[in-house]
């Protein structure tokens, strides 16, 4: 059975002490996950081991990293390894986030060499897909999603893609307080697990998990998490305030 994920993605926000009570607000909540669900907390890299050591006793608490490089070491100053988050037991690691995509010029095939890092030191790569609103309206987003998904995923072995986790971010969602619709969101995910069945099978494709991402708010998650192939939602601006956040991981289905 695919997981059920709420996945808060802070972004470059939050000075130290401010994220030590963010996650200490969301913790003291208490929330009670099922076996299938996870709460996880993609922090900027300074806070990753103060964030683990956080979740540390909690059960199906996890922290990410919101990047990697993707080269496995050496002259590369102020990047960030996946051998590096390994030996800081950091388990997930968001990849291809749009906004690396623009700012950093990350391609999808510089994103399949730093898929297959992940993997190779056991971290599972969230990985991030999505169309701006110029494909949108041309109505070509199916395709263009499922080349980013041909051009970073489909070398893995079915062993190795079941280990990753989706994350469908319409562009023109993001920051912008305009949410896909369900029907948008469900007619998406949809289709990617099509494209996955296509490729390795319906059984596979039943149990990746496929978020959501894009304006997901307190008041949206319950109805957007509903969707038969929305399994959770990747958060950003509302993933800043506990209450919002506690509100979205108890919208898990
Ligand atoms: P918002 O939730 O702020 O739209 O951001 C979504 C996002 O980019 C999560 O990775």
């Amino acid at each position: 059975m695919r997981k059920q994920i709420a996945a808060a993605n802070w972004k470059m926000n939050l000075t130290y002490p401010q994220a030590e009570n963010l996650l200490t607000d969301v913790l003291n909540a208490q929330i009670e996950l099922k076996e299938d669900q996870q709460a996880i907390f993609a922090v900027p890299s300074p806070y990753l081991m103060m964030a683990n050591a956080a979740v540390a006793s909690k059960d199906n608490y996890f922290i990410a990293a919101q990047n990697c490089y993707n080269k496995e070491s050496g002259a590369y100053t102020g990047e960030i390894s996946t051998e590096m988050l390994h030996s800081l037991n950091i388990e997930y690691c968001v990849i291809g986030h749009s906004e690396r995509r623009e700012y950093f010029g990350e391609s999808n095939q510089m994103l399949a060499e730093k898929i297959n890092l992940c993997l190779e030191f056991e971290i599972t790569p969230i990985f991030c897909c999505g169309e701006p609103l110029t494909i949108r309206e041309a109505a070509t987003q199916n395709n263009y999603v499922e080349n980013q998904l041909r051009e970073s995923l489909f070398h893995l072995t079915p062993d190795q893609l079941q280990k990753i986790v989706i994350a469908y971010e319409p562009i023109w969602a993001i920051g912008t307080g305009k949410t896909a619709s369900t029907e948008q969101a469900q007619e998406m995910h949809a289709y990617l697990r099509s494209v996955l069945a296509k490729q390795y099978g319906q059984n596979l494709a039943d149990n990746i998990s496929i978020l959501y991402g894009g304006s997901v708010k307190s008041g949206n998650a319950k109805e957007l998490f509903s969707c038969e192939d929305v399994d959770g939602g990747l958060v950003g601006g509302a993933s800043l305030i506990a209450a919002d956040f506690i509100k979205i991981i108890q919208s898990l289905k």
